[in-house]
């Protein structure tokens, strides 16, 4: 059976109090709406159609960054659940399958638990999603009669017998395009808050004589984000699951707690990750590496063998390949750095290509931005580049080449060539001697004019 995605994302989130809209707020540095999308693209949909309103064009820009294929429709008003899934209608007219609701605000269901209610539709027409809520607190409550479920209750709907009931409505449903949009039909706004629910499509089904059932999951999946508070949350459970995964994969992680990683971050196994290691979005390490304490790494490649920190920072662009080292205090940036080079100190590499087996010499700078343009720098193979260079770019060095330390190169240097750009020393014999004579006395009579 094919599968449709409906989000529902067009609430204001109040509660955030922010002028971004809630699904666009970040778990992980991913909205959370693209959490839901991820979670539903296990399930390889036919088609994802997300129904925003609040910051519509946002919305419409974030999903379609990460699904192309993916429908935008919009929800002028909010006027309840049922009315929002209606909105999904014509997107969906000539589709030929089973429809999954899902909420851009609850973004932590799991494709195993989505398998489980495609398994439960084959004896079901309609399939809900509920939880055993430890604070049941204002959830819709699922009204069970042995295995079949007769209706979903609002809280403020609810009798107070029903409110007693602690199983509860995490808001993802499955049913057949046309069951689902029929029984969308029969929906009206007689309740407490003058809403089209969603939730009464169950109660109709019933009165229908079809079968509806009910598919538990854990309630930390349900978790729904209406706060900074509940953000905050998220993140922690994000990050806990994200480091278990990695270290199930053989990754070692040796304060994980202290690790932060992203929605898309790829660790090889048997790389070490020290403690407080931060993973910005697009970063991929491959196996056996080692990311030392306090390095920063966003939208970067790491090869076999490699090291990097501690302190480092590699930036959107950096492309290490096998067993290049790169230490403290060092910057990378869009620059590929080619097998065993190092570039051990307090240097910054941007706009580079460096070759295999050289040496960056100790604060090493690409000065690779005149202000108004970015301009390439490119360094050969085992060349040795002295501590203190000043590459100013456009400019190549060439393999086998060196520079002296201190130079400030900004002519290419030809393969195998040693460059020095700096001013010849001065020596004159005994002359410190004097100088500090002077200099003391100085300060000698400095130090009785002040007492
Ligand atoms: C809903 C359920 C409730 C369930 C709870 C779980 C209904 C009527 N109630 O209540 O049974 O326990 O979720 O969290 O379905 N949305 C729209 N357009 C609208 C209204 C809502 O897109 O007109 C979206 C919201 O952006 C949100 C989701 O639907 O992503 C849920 O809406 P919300 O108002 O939070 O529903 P609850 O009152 O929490
Ligand atoms: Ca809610």
């Amino acid at each position: 059976m094919s599968i449709a995605l409906v989000i529902l994302a067009a609430g204001k989130g109040t509660r955030m109090n922010s002028d971004l809209p809630k699904v666009l707020h970040q778990i992980a540095n991913a909205p959370m709406l693209v959490h839901t999308l991820q979670a539903g693209a296990a399930l390889s949909p036919a088609h994802s159609v997300v129904v925003a309103g609040h910051g519509f064009d946002a919305v419409k820009a974030a999903v379609e960054e990460y699904d192309p294929d993916a429908t935008v429709v919009l929800q002028q008003e909010q006027n309840g659940t049922g009315h929002a899934t209606n909105m999904a209608r014509e997107a969906l007219a000539d589709f030929d399958g089973d429809v999954i609701v899902l909420f851009g605000d609850t973004p932590f269901v799991t494709a195993e638990t989505l398998e489980k209610m495609i398994v439960a539709r084959d004896k079901s027409a309609v399939v809900v999603l509920g939880f055993e809520a430890a604070d049941p607190g204002k959830y819709g409550r699922l009204i069970m009669q042995g295995d079949s479920l007769e209706k979903i209750v609002e809280f403020a709907d609810a009798s107070d017998e029903e409110r007693d009931v602690t199983f509860c409505n995490s808001g993802v449903m499955l049913a057949n395009r046309a069951v689902l949009f029929d029984l969308i039909d029969a929906l009206n706004s007689n309740n407490a808050q003058g809403e089209i629910y969603l939730t009464d499509i169950v109660g109709i089904a019933r009165d229908r004589d079809l079968a509806v059932t009910a598919v538990t999951c854990d309630e930390a999946e349900t978790l729904g984000i209406n706060s900074r508070a509940h953000l905050a949350q998220a993140e922690a459970v994000f990050q806990s699951r994200a480091r278990a995964e990695l270290m199930d994969l053989g990754v070692t992680l040796q304060q994980p707690e202290t690790v932060m990683l992203s929605f898309d971050t790829v660790i090889g196994r048997d790389t070490v990750v020290e403690p407080n290691v931060y993973f910005g979005p697009g970063v991929t390490v491959e196996s056996g590496t080692r990311i030392r304490a306090f390095s920063h790494l966003e939208g970067c490649h790491v090869s076999r063998g490699s090291t990097v920190g501690p302190y480092a920072r590699l930036r959107p662009g950096a492309e290490l390949s096998e067993n290049v080292h790169v230490g403290n205090f060092v910057e990378i940036k869009n620059a590929e750095v080619g097998e065993g080079t190092k570039v051990n100190h307090l240097s910054y590499v941007g706009d580079a290509t460096v070759g295999k087996g050289t040496n960056i010499g100790a604060g090493t700078i690409t000065c690779n931005y005149d202000g108004v343009m970015k301009h390439h720098t490119e360094i050969g193979d085992s060349a040795f580049i002295g501590s203190n260079t000043m590459l100013v770019a456009p400019v190549r060095v060439g393999h086998q080449a060196m520079t002296g330390s201190g130079s400030v190169i900004t002519k290419d240097v030809p393969d195998a060539a040693l460059a020095l750009a700096r001013a010849d020393q001065v020596t004159k014999p005994g002359l410190a001697i004097k100088l500090f004579e002077i200099l003391n006395k100085k300060k000698h009579k400095r130090d009785q004019e002040s007492q």
